[in-house]
């Protein structure tokens, strides 16, 4: 039982180590360590950085199960030890050391409008095994996909992912994760590709995100429950949650369900 229950979970979508080939395109599917130096792999140096799981990185050369790697993206001037994705984004591909972190070629610096905070381009150049990686982009968000719709789906309806923005669903993952059995990188690699269809990332709509006015009366106030959770009181399992919801809208005076 125990053994099947197990194995109904599908591992993470790794490419096998053979597959792997110099010059290519690789995101990497769950938390990786990386050095400076392709001496420091399996070595006594800690990591010097992390990619993490969604971050897409170039394969610049193999030599064994030894790969030299190329992270674009973007940073915050005062944050040099995080990458982004993308500028004014926080989707998360690295974390990096001190000791990355100085060897980082940033480009010209540009200003969000919207914000005013300052965002540099930089690229910065890796090593780590062939581990934990993918050829294929597309194989991650199946996956994703298919875990999000299983996780996320037994008490409530399913989110649309360009419902929130990148930024938003960082806090809607974290509030949901205690109702989860994710591991760490499933997690983050669900995050990530939640993050990447998003309404601002993923949506098609570009540009800066509009933001809303925060509401000034009760009468203003959105109902907590949005729009696209109106199937809730359909399914029988999210009874006991529509039952606390309502509580809370008591309490909290909010709107009564429709
Ligand atoms: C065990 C039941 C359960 C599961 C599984 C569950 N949720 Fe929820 N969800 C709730 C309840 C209860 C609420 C009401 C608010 C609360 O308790 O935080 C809610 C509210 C929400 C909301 C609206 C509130 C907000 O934060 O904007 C979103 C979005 C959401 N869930 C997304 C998800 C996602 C994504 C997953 C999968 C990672 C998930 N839910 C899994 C029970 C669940």
């Amino acid at each position: 039982m125990l053994k099947n229950a197990v194995q109904a979970k599908p591992n993470l979508p790794t490419s096998p180590a053979s597959a792997i080939s110099g010059d290519a395109q690789a995101p990497v599917v769950a938390a990786k360590n990386v050095w400076l130096e392709a001496s420091g792999i399996g070595g006594s140096t800690p990591e010097q950085g992390k990619l993490l799981g969604g971050a897409q990185v170039r394969i610049a050369q193999r030599d064994g199960d030894k790969l030299q790697l190329v992270l674009k993206g973007w940073q915050m001037e005062e944050a040099p030890s995080i990458v982004c994705q993308a500028k004014g984004h926080q989707v998360m591909p690295a974390v990096l050391s001190d000791a990355v972190a100085a060897t980082v070629q940033r480009g010209t610096p540009e200003t969000e409008p919207d914000t005013g905070q300052s965002w540099v381009p930089v690229e910065m150049t890796l090593w780590s095994n062939v581990s934990d990686l993918n050829t294929n982009r597309q194989a991650l968000w199946d996956y994703s996909k298919d875990s999000y719709q299983k996780a996320c789906a037994g008490c409530h309806v399913l989110a649309q992912k360009t419902h929130f923005t990148a930024k938003q669903w960082i806090g809607t993952m974290k509030s949901m994760k205690r109702f989860t059995s994710f591991t760490d990188d499933e997690y983050r690699l669900i995050q990530a590709y939640l993050q990447n269809h998003s309404k601002d990332l993923g949506g098609g709509i570009k540009g800066p995100v509009q933001r809303l006015a925060a509401p000034t009366t009760a009468r203003q106030r959105p109902p907590i429950l949005p729009s696209w959770l109106s199937g809730w009181r359909s399914n029988s399992r999210a009874r006991p949650c529509v039952a606390r919801l309502q509580a809370m809208r008591t309490t909290q005076g909010l709107v009564a369900l429709q």
